[in-house]
């Protein structure tokens, strides 16, 4: 049953439920039949006995009750299929109905005591062999004394014979009806799943490696709709993170080919002939600095795989942010000294934030070097510290070479860079911003860019203000 198709199981179950109902209608159609029809023989039964009660009170005073006279009386009661038989006040009969012939009714002992008592009383009987009757032995009285019991029989056979009939009539419909809604319900079944089985092919598909594939969604907006185009938005996404995961993997061994043909190519020409040391600390110094490059790289993403899965911890304490900010300032001036570019604060709040002390550096550091480096010679970048709508506003600004509009949204993506900013500055590996894009997502903020190609740049952080406290 368990590997069994849905499809047997729900026409099994239907039949089931069917078959548990088929019979219950059975049995209560017969056991309603049969109260109906014994109610009414024992109705005709009384009636009889009504007439003959009748007709005796008008013989009372006769020695005999001439049978005969009855029938005369009342031709009726010889059509109907009965038979009557008078007892005496001790239990003996004194007349009875031609139709008796010689069998032997007897009065039951518990059809006298009742009588005794001037009850009525209906029994079923059958004698050997014979057929089944139905009695009514009905009480005549005069005042307290029983005079005679009346008794009026019938014969059960046409009844039984209805019943029987019934019976057979149910036992071969009752399959039959069961059989015939079985191949309906295999049917509908069927019909019900053919858009599941349409799904599984679908996926079987794209299991197989073609994620471009999309299941035909039915126009209905049932079940087995949802289940599809949730299906699809799935297939979706995992299509865009499959194509990112490509991208990554060949821009991550792209940016560090460069480092390692640089250093072999540097080597390989060093050893080709004897040089003097001065030669030799060159290319090593060189070296160096590719694999200072390189490990840069590896860290950075080292970083951000640990940062996927959750296993950086922060420790989030309250950061005087704008003290941050200033020595970020001095380390900038460092950075853009040979350029002589030079970073300027502007309107620096004194505001305290909650996060990790490091990572907000790195943050901040990421954005001035960037600010830095794409800015040409002499220009300047400036820094500004607010609090605005009950958010710190940190706001880092250039006039350097700018970002092309729908270059804006792909920047914080792993090792992107502008073309622009290649030929601009050669080092760098695209990674800075994603770092500062999860640091800032850490500490509950958001990042924005607006950008105006050969323009310049702002890149504001927006992060909770935890406790403003106007320090001094
Ligand atoms: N201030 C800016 N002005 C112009 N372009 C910028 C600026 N900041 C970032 N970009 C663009 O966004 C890209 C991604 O920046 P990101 O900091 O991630 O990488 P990077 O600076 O090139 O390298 P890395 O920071 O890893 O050394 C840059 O290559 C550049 O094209
Ligand atoms: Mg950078």
């Amino acid at each position: 049953m368990k590997n069994a198709s849905i499809r047997v199981r729900l026409t099994l179950w239907y039949g089931l439920a069917l078959a548990l109902i088929l019979s219950l209608f059975a049995v209560s159609l017969y056991l309603v039949m049969s109260r109906a029809l014994r109610e009414q023989v024992d109705a005709s039964l009384e009636e009889a006995a009504a007439v003959a009660i009748r007709t005796l009170g008008e013989h009372r005073f006769g020695p005999f009750l001439i049978f005969e006279d009855l029938s005369q009386d009342f031709p009726e009661i010889a059509l109907l299929d009965k038979f009557f038989q008078i007892f005496g006040p001790a239990g003996q009969v004194t007349i009875q109905s031609a139709n008796i012939q010689s069998r032997e009714i007897p009065l039951s002992q518990t059809a006298f005591r009742a009588a005794l008592e001037g009850e009525v009383t209906f029994e079923s009987v059958q004698f050997e062999k014979g057929v089944p009757i139905r009695l009514l032995s009905f009480p005549v009285r005069q005042g307290d004394q029983l005079v005679n019991i009346l008794r009026v029989g019938t014969s059960l056979q046409s009844t039984d014979r209805m019943l029987h009939r019934l019976l057979i009539g149910l036992y071969i419909a009752s399959p039959v009806a069961l059989l015939v809604s079985l191949v309906g319900g295999w049917f509908l079944a069927g019909r019900a799943l053919r858009p599941v089985h349409v799904l599984t092919q679908t996926a079987q598909r794209i299991a197989a490696g073609d994620l471009t594939q999309r299941i035909q969604t039915p126009p209905s907006n049932d079940e087995i709709g949802q289940l599809a185009s949730t299906f699809n938005d799935m297939i979706g996404r995992l299509e865009v993170s499959f194509r990112q995961i490509r991208q990554f993997s060949a821009d991550a061994s792209h940016e560090l080919r460069t480092p390692l043909t640089i250093t072999k190519g540097e080597t390989e020409l060093a050893l080709r002939r004897p040089r003097n040391a001065e030669d030799y600390r060159m290319v090593l110094e060189s070296n160096l600095e590719e694999i200072d490059r390189m490990s840069r790289i590896v860290d950075e993403l080292l970083f951000l795989s640990r940062a996927d899965l959750g296993e950086i911890k922060l420790k989030m304490l309250p950061v005087q942010l704008d003290d941050l900010v200033r020595e970020v300032q001095q380390q900038a001036m460092v950075l853009g000294q040979e350029r002589h570019i030079t970073t300027v604060l502007e309107n620096i709040e004194p505001v305290i934030v909650l996060g990790d002390d490091l990572r907000l550096r790195e943050l901040l550091l990421n954005l001035v070097d960037n600010a830095v480096k794409y800015s040409r010679e002499g220009q300047t970048v400036t820094l500004s510290l607010h609090v605005i709508d009950q958010r710190v506003r940190l706001r880092v600004q250039d006039a350097g070479i700018g970002i092309f509009p729908e270059e804006q949204v792909r920047i914080f993506d792993r090792f992107y860079r502008t073309d622009e900013a290649r030929a601009h500055a050669q080092k760098g590996s695209g990674l800075g911003l994603a770092i500062c894009k999860w640091i800032v997502d850490v500490h509950k903020g958001t990042l924005e860019v607006h950008s105006q190609h050969q323009h310049g740049s702002v890149f504001t952080v927006y992060l909770p203000l935890s406790s403003s406290l106007a320090s001094t």
